[in-house]
């Protein structure tokens, strides 16, 4: 792996444009790091990455080291906030690693995909999605994803632990032109009580409680078994009509 994400993970630090010291917002994002650097290593084929939403830049990090000894290697970082909120931290990681293939687009993912998608469709082998994280906002990235992935890409949603990003997940299982192909989940820690409640309480609806519980408690409760990171791989051309639907949707 390479020395800065592990410098960074060691200090639990980052440092940004203005060369102030940041605490690494995530720092349990270790397995999703892993999961998208072990996806790019098993498939050689992976050279044109995209990612929506970078922050601290550790996927970023991982994608890139992921694909640095690949011909026509090349990241496209989509982040409004880049310069500005994040204080370039994403950038001066990889930077400091010196990573150069990659180019930020400094624009809202609703804006900066019609533009990449006017230019050429199919031009990816793999997309991360993983800006703002509402379900419509995740399904417009989602669908442009689509058209941007060649056949046999993949494509990639992080926090899926959300609730909205569930329902993305089973609506992406349904599409016919994607196969689940892996994921990350966290281990599975229980009490007791928990044991005994969870039962009780899924069967009321998890999305009911998420506005009646505080939002500590409703985490602790509902999310410690959730999958974090899923990649679809795109098996098939998106070949639906415009009447297509399906019955389970
Ligand atoms: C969860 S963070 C990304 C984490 C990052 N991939 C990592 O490995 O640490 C979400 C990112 O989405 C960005 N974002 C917010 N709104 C966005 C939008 N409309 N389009 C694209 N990115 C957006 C934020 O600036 C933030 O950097």
């Amino acid at each position: 792996m390479h020395k800065v994400i592990e410098t960074i993970q060691r200090t639990g630090t980052v440092t940004g444009r203005s060369g102030k010291t940041h605490k690494l917002l995530c720092p349990q994002k270790r397995l999703e790091g892993m999961f998208l650097y072990n996806l790019i290593r098993a498939d050689a084929a992976v050279a044109k990455t995209l990612e929506i939403g970078c922050a601290q830049g550790l996927s970023s990090l991982h994608i890139c080291a992921a694909t640095e000894d690949r011909e026509n290697a090349w990241h496209t970082i989509i982040d409004p906030h880049q310069n500005t909120h994040w204080d370039g931290v994403g950038i001066t990681n990889l930077d400091t690693a010196g990573l150069d293939s990659f180019d930020l687009i400094e624009k809202k993912s609703e804006f900066a995909l019609p533009e990449l998608l006017q230019r050429e469709e199919a031009q990816f082998d793999l997309v991360l999605v993983n800006g703002w994280h509402t379900f419509d906002h995740a399904l417009v990235d989602c669908f442009y994803a689509t058209r941007l992935l060649r056949l046999g890409g993949y494509l990639v949603l992080d926090s899926v632990a959300l609730s909205s990003l569930q329902r993305l997940v089973d609506l992406l299982n349904k599409w016919p032109c994607y196969e689940e192909f892996a994921s990350i989940r966290k281990p599975l820690r229980r009490s007791a009580l928990k044991q005994w409640l969870l039962p009780f309480l899924k069967h009321l609806q998890a999305d009911t409680w998420s506005s009646v519980l505080p939002s500590p408690l409703y985490k602790t409760l509902f999310r410690d078994d959730a999958t974090k990171m899923v990649a679809f791989i795109k098996s098939d051309l998106d070949q639906r009509g415009s009447c297509w639907h399906d019955e389970r949707f």
